[in-house]
């Protein structure tokens, strides 16, 4: 039940007008970093996104270009040599060892995480402002600078910290979103966030000092998952016409989608981190970490990977899997077709033991070597604090959910689910054969015109 309590839909919006506020009320790139007590350490540098980051005189276009080419050809080595390959087929582990090599060469990574905090960032500033009581989300990058890294691209230095040089199997890097997807939710998009869940985001910062942070807004999401090239998961495009549930569902998928690519850990927005919630509690050697969910399953909305992790990679292909056989695209059932149960069947191909949903270390296919703590460390470590009320205003304490739903316009998704309606009804298959009837490129259009010309 965990999880369901933190996944909201949107609709509509209220909101008053107090006045421009930001997250970071310090000018220019000091104010987190000193926030969080990281001044004496001279090898990282801190840089702050939002409002801060466009100021800076800097030539953007060939910055981008360093980047990309940085990202093409460095961040695909790299990312090589943390996991070998991940296969559909049904080889056994020797058999593929033994194979056509390249064929375990993942492919170019196009997309950087760094490019896609910055592009977000520019997005926000030219389209939105926030208005209380939403306040103005910033990234924390974190980079290596030393000897070894000085004269490096950005993306090189990021990698070196989030790493820890090749020492770290998941990278110290933290991905929240939270997607507004309405076009009535006014000024408040992008990197804008109700002051109550922006609580959590500081938490993180002050617990977690040594990962970076990326809050994804609707833009990045929709550029990663839409715009990007997945060609380990071509059915990607396709499969996502059949997702109706453009909050809930979509982040369940994007969030393995990020881990797949990126690595790091996710954490749903409401779930805020407690003093037990230490970096080391994720240690340095395992490549998959979770608690468990109230049925052992692990958690999904707390878990961890390193980029391009077999149980991620599972997981969207059972994702494809249930989208496709799914009868009605108006009722989804998330739990089974994105959610904690799709996470579930991607982490038991990928550790077989019996004893997997278990407390403890896990090894798996391709060596993979998870770590899974219990639903009470989950209780301990993270708390939701959704159903706690605080003040809204001088004569009314509210829950957390009823602010965001009086501030937001959002309700939670359980009780959402009606207006899906509208979107269209019939199986998923069914949904993607009109799509497809519409593009003049689809070979049944002749058959359809034939048959109807028979009749
Ligand atoms: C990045 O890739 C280029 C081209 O393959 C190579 O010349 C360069 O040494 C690489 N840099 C690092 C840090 O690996
Ligand atoms: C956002 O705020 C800035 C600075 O106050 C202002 O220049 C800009 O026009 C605003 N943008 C929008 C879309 O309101
Ligand atoms: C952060 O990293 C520094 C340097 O590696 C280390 O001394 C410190 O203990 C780390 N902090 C946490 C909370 O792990
Ligand atoms: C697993 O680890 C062992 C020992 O480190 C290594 O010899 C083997 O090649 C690894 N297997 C795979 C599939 O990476
Ligand atoms: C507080 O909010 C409630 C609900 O919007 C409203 O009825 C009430 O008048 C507000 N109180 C004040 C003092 O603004
Ligand atoms: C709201 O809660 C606070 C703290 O529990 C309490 O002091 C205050 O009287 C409450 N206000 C209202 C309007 O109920």
């Amino acid at each position: 039940m965990k999880n369901s309590k933190s996944r909201l839909l949107r609709r509509g919006n209220k909101k008053t007008d107090n006045g421009i506020t930001s997250s970071c009320t310090g000018t220019g790139s000091s104010c987190d970093c000193n926030s969080i007590g990281m001044g004496t350490l001279p090898l990282i540098v801190c840089i702050l996104l939002g409002i801060h980051l466009f100021s800076e005189k800097r030539s953007m276009a060939g910055w981008m270009k360093g980047l990309q080419i940085a990202n093409m050809q460095n961040m695909s080595t790299f990312v090589s040599s943390s996991w070998g390959a991940v296969t559909t087929t049904s080889k056994t582990q020797d058999e593929l060892a033994k194979s056509d090599k390249n064929f375990y060469s993942p492919p170019l990574q196009k997309l950087s995480l760094l490019q896609l905090s910055r592009e977000s960032a520019q997005n926000h500033q030219q389209h939105h402002n926030c208005t209380w009581p939403f306040v103005l989300i910033d990234d924390r990058i974190l980079l290596q600078q030393d000897q070894d890294n000085a004269n490096k691209e950005e993306t090189d230095q990021f990698d070196a910290w989030s790493y820890q040089h090749n020492k770290r199997k998941i990278p110290r890097i933290l991905h929240l979103t939270w997607i507004h997807d309405d076009p009535h939710h006014g000024p408040n998009k992008g990197r804008c966030l109700h002051h109550l869940q922006a609580v959590s985001i500081q938490r993180w910062k002050k617990l977690f000092p040594n990962y970076s942070i990326f809050y994804h807004d609707d833009y990045s999401v929709a550029k990663m998952m839409q715009q990007e090239f997945w060609p380990e998961f071509p059915e990607l495009a396709k499969v996502l016409q059949c997702v109706k549930m453009r909050n809930a569902m979509l982040i369940d998928i994007w969030r393995q989608l990020v881990l797949y690519r990126f690595g790091g850990l996710y954490v749903d927005l409401d779930e805020i981190p407690t003093e037990q919630f230490t970096e080391d509690l994720i240690p340095q050697h395992v490549d998959f970490f979770s608690f468990s969910d109230d049925n052992t399953r692990p958690s999904q909305w707390c878990f961890a990977t390193s980029p391009g992790h077999p149980a991620t990679y599972h997981s969207m292909l059972t994702i494809f899997q249930r989208l496709l056989e799914m009868p009605d695209i108006s009722r989804p059932k998330l739990v089974l077709m994105t959610g904690p149960e799709a996470l579930k069947n991607g982490y038991s191909h990928t550790f077989p033991s019996k004893d997997r949903y278990n407390e403890g270390m896990h090894y798996g296919i391709f060596n993979a070597t998870g770590i899974k703590y219990t639903r009470k460390k989950a209780a301990v470590c993270l708390v939701n604090n959704r159903n706690d009320p605080f003040p809204y205003n001088a004569t009314h304490n509210w829950t957390v959910a009823k602010q965001y739903e009086a501030d937001l316009g959002a309700v939670h998704w359980t009780k959402a689910g009606s207006h899906l309606v509208d979107q269209g009804r019939g199986s998923c298959q069914q949904h993607l054969y009109e799509f497809e009837r519409r593009s003049s490129r689809f070979p049944g259009r002749e058959w359809i015109q034939q048959s109807q010309g028979r009749r």
